[in-house]
């Protein structure tokens, strides 16, 4: 009972030291490998170094003569654990493990009583990581790709803070740069008064205000010379100009913020021009050590490798989006003295992000006492249900807002349906949680590389893989609990979960694997494992549930706990996927 951890991470130690006490000669050289069982039939789980273990013993004296054999001296030098019930050899040399029931009886009931906290994969304790995600552009239309971001960033950042890690969400709003130049210039020249007439009006609806100075930009050139001195005037910090560009960010920021009040994500604003008073001290540092190089007029960095360089400053003396990177990683290694540094946009920026990693391992901004992991999170396109290019009806780039509130409108019908009895409150409570909740689950149950169809019929379908469906699932399995009329805070408290029936074992084994779907996401960083992983514990509760009677069953009390740890594991999943959780609908 001292080590904890998945049950995967646990079994990997205890074959970890079968493996060294058998083979002392390799010890410290090979790592145990334990992964469930490609067929359940025969063990849940199975170790699979035999093989690789017998090549690299061949010739030695006393080597076994065969895989089977390796599997063996394994099993024999394998320490009790209590968790094993059986194992046994298949093909070559796998070996299959069989968790022992009692144990896993044990480890529910113990989960039961301390919550499910316990259960967090050991080593993000402590760990400091900055979660760089949605990350949209002032004065310019959020769209799906930053929808996608925003989800999949605050998916990432709860379950990282679930794990015990001290994470800052960081959002990188692109809030500097030469399209303030245009949008100021055309408020200069709107008002009699110039910039110092200028309202909050006039940056009431920043994509008319976009469109109408874009226009402008792309057509006279004149314009196009003043909007070019506005940026100066602008970066040179005069008053007016200043004015106008905070007023413009005040405004963009009120339209991110109904996005993110809809979603329940939090983010802390440090947009690109943060980083804009250290642009100049890290190009000259940069140039002064040799690491960045002039380049037809620009000032890049060369690494080994790519084919197009880092330009850390353009041949106008303008910084550019990799400036501000470079600099950002800096700032974040050291003074935020991350540990680990997550980056969540589409793949077409996955080359940028590589050149700014590789750009600032070469400028040394890798700690050497240290490691620190950097991480850019790609993700696929969002397409309408034509499969192209998602855009609203008028063939625009889509309102989020409206897009979030068509989905909880349509689900209001479906809730009304399902509870008559239900207060407007209610309703509105319920529609909010499924119909926001259904964008999210549709976005995170994909893998995230891959491009889905956004379709609000699949979506919000009360069956399948949708929130709607695991929602109502968990909203069941509370009733079940609710209407035994027992205390199940105190029955969690006193009695034991007793595993008898397959169908028990089999739920209880689920239960127990969300310690794994936790670890498998946070290593590879793929939201979906978590949603499998709700939908497999729906399915084989549901297993469970249609073959075992609860309510008024000589196993009553123990079933009534399995109730509970599915529905409690259920909403760790709801907490760590950013769905507000329902318990009656
Ligand atoms: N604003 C950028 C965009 O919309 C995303 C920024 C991502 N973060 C970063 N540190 N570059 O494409």
């Amino acid at each position: 009972a001292a080590r904890k951890g998945s049950i995967v991470q646990r079994l990997e130690n205890a074959f970890q030291e079968g493996i060294d006490a058998a083979f002392p000669a390799l010890a410290g050289q090979v790592g145990a490998i334990v992964q469930p069982c490609n067929n359940p039939k025969f063990g849940d789980y199975q170790c699979n170094n035999a093989m690789a273990l017998h090549g690299r013993l061949k010739g030695q004296p006393d080597a076994p003569k065969n895989p089977r054999a390796v599997a063996e001296a394994i099993l024999a030098a394998l320490p009790e654990t209590g968790m094993v019930a059986e194992t046994s050899l298949a093909g070559p040399g796998f070996i299959n493990i069989r968790i022992d029931s009692s144990w896993l009886a044990q480890h529910v009931t113990h989960m039961l009583r301390n919550g499910i906290a316990t259960w967090a994969p050991l080593g993000y304790t402590g760990q400091k990581v900055v979660v760089d995600f949605s990350s949209p552009n002032v004065a310019k239309e959020m769209h799906v790709g930053h929808l996608r971001s925003t989800i999949l960033g605050d998916v990432i950042a709860r379950t990282l803070e679930f794990c015990g890690a001290d994470v800052k969400r960081l959002n990188h709003i692109g809030d500097w740069g030469t399209q303030f130049g245009m949008l100021i210039q055309y408020m200069a020249e709107k008002r009699e008064g110039g910039l110092n007439a200028a309202t909050d009006e006039d940056v009431a609806d920043l994509q008319v205000l976009y469109r109408a100075a874009k226009q402008r930009f792309d057509e006279e050139e004149d314009f196009k010379t003043r909007a070019r001195e506005a940026v100066t005037e602008l970066q040179s910090g005069r008053p007016e100009y200043l004015q106008a560009w905070q007023r413009i960010c005040d405004a963009s920021r009120r339209e991110f913020q109904k996005i993110y009040d809809r979603l329940d994500v939090t983010l802390e604003e440090r947009g690109e021009s943060f980083y804009n008073p250290m642009l100049k001290p890290l190009v000259e540092d940069l140039m002064a050590r040799g690491v960045a190089v002039e380049s037809d007029g620009a000032k890049c960095v060369f690494v080994e490798g790519k084919d197009i360089p880092l330009i850390v400053q353009k041949s106008d003396g303008g910084f550019g989006y990799a400036s501000t990177d470079m600099a950002a990683v800096k700032h974040r290694i050291d003074e935020e003295k991350a540990d680990w540094i997550i980056y969540i946009t589409d793949m077409g920026q996955s080359s940028h992000f590589d050149l700014v990693f590789a750009g600032a391992e070469k400028a040394g901004y890798l700690p050497k006492d240290r490691k620190v992991r950097i991480d850019h999170v790609g993700f696929g396109l969002v397409l309408g249900d034509d499969g192209k290019k998602f855009r609203s009806r008028s063939g625009d780039v889509v309102r989020l807002v409206e897009l979030l509130d068509e989905a909880k409108r349509r689900i209001v019908d479906t809730v009304k349906e399902r509870r008559p009895d239900a207060t407007p409150e209610e309703v509105e409570e319920a529609s909010r949680a499924m119909g926001y909740g259904a964008v999210k689950y549709a976005d995170l149950k994909n893998h995230r590389t891959t491009n889905y169809r956004f379709s609000y019929d699949d979506m919000l379908s009360q069956q399948g893989n949708t929130a709607v469906y695991q929602l109502y699932a968990h909203a069941r399995i509370a009733s079940i609990v609710r209407k035994s009329g027992r205390d199940i805070a105190a029955l969690c408290q006193t009695a034991e979960v007793k595993l008898v029936h397959e169908k028990e074992v089999a739920l209880a084994l689920t239960i127990s694997q969300f310690s794994e779907a936790v670890e498998s996401m946070l290593e590879e960083l793929l939201p979906h494992r978590l949603t499998e992983y709700l939908y497999d514990l729906a399915t084989v509760f549901n297993q469970f549930y249609t073959e075992c009677q609860v309510v008024g069953s000589p196993e009553e009390d123990s079933r009534l706990l399995l109730c509970e740890a599915t529905s409690l594991t259920m909403r760790a999943c709801f907490q760590l996927l950013g769905i507000h959780v329902l318990y009656r609908i």
